[in-house]
């Protein structure tokens, strides 16, 4: 898709491009098949917003790994997140005794993850990690969230494209960008 498209109209600029993206996310599939020489590790995509980097990390990772699948929606208003986790889609396969990574678009508030992380411990994983796209540090408000692996601290801005939407849209995008105010302000 060309930077002149349509969709790329609605953006303030390109933050991070394909390239450097994936740049990253190679780097980060070697230093997960480094940490987890020896394991089988499951890989677990949160849905919908992580889709796309999963598919692109996991065949940066030279490991005999699995697959699985989560999608989960926080109660509570657009904006603000509660805090309780709605579990949509659960895993297929059991995790117990697992090696287990959560691979996540972008934290944010943190509260998702908190929560989700909870959940999967006490079904009794070996071991947790997350693995997110994208970090808002400024925007944490919990503070004893471990983000383990990570490859681009972004500035607090709503940002679409390579997974992550605005209204379900967006996702398409090959670049992640900032989303225009003027997206906002039609709703
Ligand atoms: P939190 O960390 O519990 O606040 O929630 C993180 C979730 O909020 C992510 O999985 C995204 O679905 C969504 N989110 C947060 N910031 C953005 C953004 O800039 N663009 C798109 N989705 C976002
Ligand atoms: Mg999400």
């Amino acid at each position: 898709m060309e930077q002149t498209s349509e969709l790329y109209k609605d953006l303030e600029k390109v933050l991070l491009t394909k390239e450097e993206i994936l740049e990253k996310v190679r780097e980060l599939g070697r230093q997960i098949t480094r940490d987890y020489a020896g394991k089988k590790p499951v890989m677990v995509c949160i849905l919908k917003g992580a889709a796309v980097f999963f598919t692109d990390l996991i065949r940066e990772i030279d490991l005999p790994l699995t697959l699985d699948f989560m999608a989960i929606s926080s109660y509570g208003s657009a904006t603000k997140t509660s805090g309780v986790v709605r579990i949509l889609k659960d895993l297929d396969n059991d995790i117990l005794g697992k090696d287990v990574i959560v691979v996540e678009d972008i934290v944010d508030t943190g509260i998702t993850l908190t929560y989700l992380s909870r959940i999967l411990q006490q079904r009794g994983a070996k071991s947790l990690k997350i693995a997110t796209l994208l970090d808002k540090p400024a925007r944490r408000k919990v503070q004893d969230l471990k983000v383990d692996y990570m490859c681009f601290d972004i500035p607090d801005a709503f940002v679409v494209g390579y997974g992550l939407d605005y209204d379900q849209r967006y996702r398409n995008l090959p670049d992640i960008g900032i989303l225009s105010p003027k997206i906002y302000g039609n709703q």
